[in-house]
């Protein structure tokens, strides 16, 4: 097959289009021929050589995509050869083939193309365990997303709108601002130009925010933990602002408020399988009627996959970067 391959780390021309060989699809697996799979912000550390894959994973990037099954692995049930799929992966999305687990597959949703369903996996997963699962955002609370255009964000505010949430976004333009709004985004922050902790405050009469999904890390969390409510949750799921801050411990003692910081990649199979299965349980009826969709800003072949890296590491995409195989 062909696969993007990384032989040096570096800027995105070192991802190298290339023969590779075949994944066998191991005890519990099946062989997915990729239709797509999509830009994830971590793809762009791994090319850089700061975010090796876990042990046993494919060598190639690509944390999700959708395809085809084309052959199963040993004890697998539930599924069947030309099966249409996308898929949470460790690794291997930007590739011809890919092995996965079978309990990180999910079918595609009605009404859906196949290329499309490929902007889903990495972002409805990561969303739903942790605003939904980790931090258990209820109807009428406030949800904080940072960076609000992102693929991530773009699936954070419908997911917590369709469950009646109130939602405030962070993001660096007039228009990707005006684009969160167009998704259901109720607070807008612009965070080149103001304070979030003052405009969320604003917003709620003072409380501050119930749950807030956090990309940003070090730099954002003395500011977060004061734009929480009491009883409030931080969900640190990006290091986008570095890895070591100070906190006052006083302002979360008093808020009796709560910080988990998680990585999907690095969870093992079982949590992977029982996220997916929540997320097909919650999530994907909401796809299915057409109420939540995957926000795609274009696709690119993946032979190219250095083209897409360059959009998403300048910002210049709102949601998700497709990698269409050839
Ligand atoms: N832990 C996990 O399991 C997990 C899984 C998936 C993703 N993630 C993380 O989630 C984040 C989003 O991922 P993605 O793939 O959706 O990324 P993405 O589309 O590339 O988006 C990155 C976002 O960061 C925003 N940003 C940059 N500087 C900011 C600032 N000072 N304040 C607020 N926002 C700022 C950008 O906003 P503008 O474009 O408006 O500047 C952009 O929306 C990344 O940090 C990624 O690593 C974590």
């Amino acid at each position: 097959m062909y696969a993007i391959t990384i032989p040096e780390p570096g800027g995105p021309e070192a991802l190298l289009w290339g023969e590779a060989p075949d994944p066998v699809p191991g005890e519990g697996e099946v062989l997915v021929e990729v239709a797509a799979s999509a830009v994830n912000r971590a793809d762009i550390l791994q090319r850089q050589g700061f975010y090796d894959p876990p042990p046993g994973a494919s060598p190639h990037p690509g944390l999700e995509c959708s395809g085809r099954i084309a052959a199963l692995g040993p004890g697998v049930s539930g599924w069947s050869v030309g099966d249409e799929v996308c898929a949470l992966l460790a690794g291997g999305g930007y590739a011809e083939k890919v092995a996965v687990p079978a309990g990180q597959l999910l079918p595609r949703p009605q009404g859906l193309g196949l290329k499309q369903t490929a902007a889903l996996p990495e972002v409805v997963c990561t969303v739903w365990s942790n605003i939904f699962m980790i931090a258990h955002l209820r109807p009428g609370e406030t949800l904080l997303v940072h960076g609000g255009s992102s693929g991530i964000g773009t699936m954070a505010i419908q997911l917590a709108k369709a469950f009646g949430a109130k939602v405030a976004v962070t993001a660096g333009t007039k228009e990707k601002l005006e684009r969160c709004a167009e998704l259901g985004a109720d607070i807008l922050v612009n965070y080149r130009e103001q304070d979030f902790v003052e405009e969320v405050r604003k917003a709620t009469d003072g409380a501050g925010a119930d749950v807030i999904l956090d990309n940003m890390g070090a730099q954002y969390l003395d500011r977060n933990v004061q734009a929480l409510a009491v009883n409030g949750r931080l969900a640190i799921i990006g290091m986008q602002g570095g890895v070591q801050a100070e906190l006052n411990i006083l302002n979360l003692l008093t808020k009796r408020a709560a910080i988990n910081a998680t990585s999907l990649r690095a969870r093992p199979l079982g949590e992977k399988a029982a996220i997916v299965a929540a997320v097909r349980e919650h999530v994907w009826p909401l796809i299915d009627a057409g109420h939540v969709r995957p926000i795609v800003d274009r696709e690119i072949p993946m032979s190219d996959a250095a083209a897409a890296h360059r959009v998403v590491e300048e910002s210049g995409h709102i949601g998700k970067v497709l990698l269409v195989a050839p």
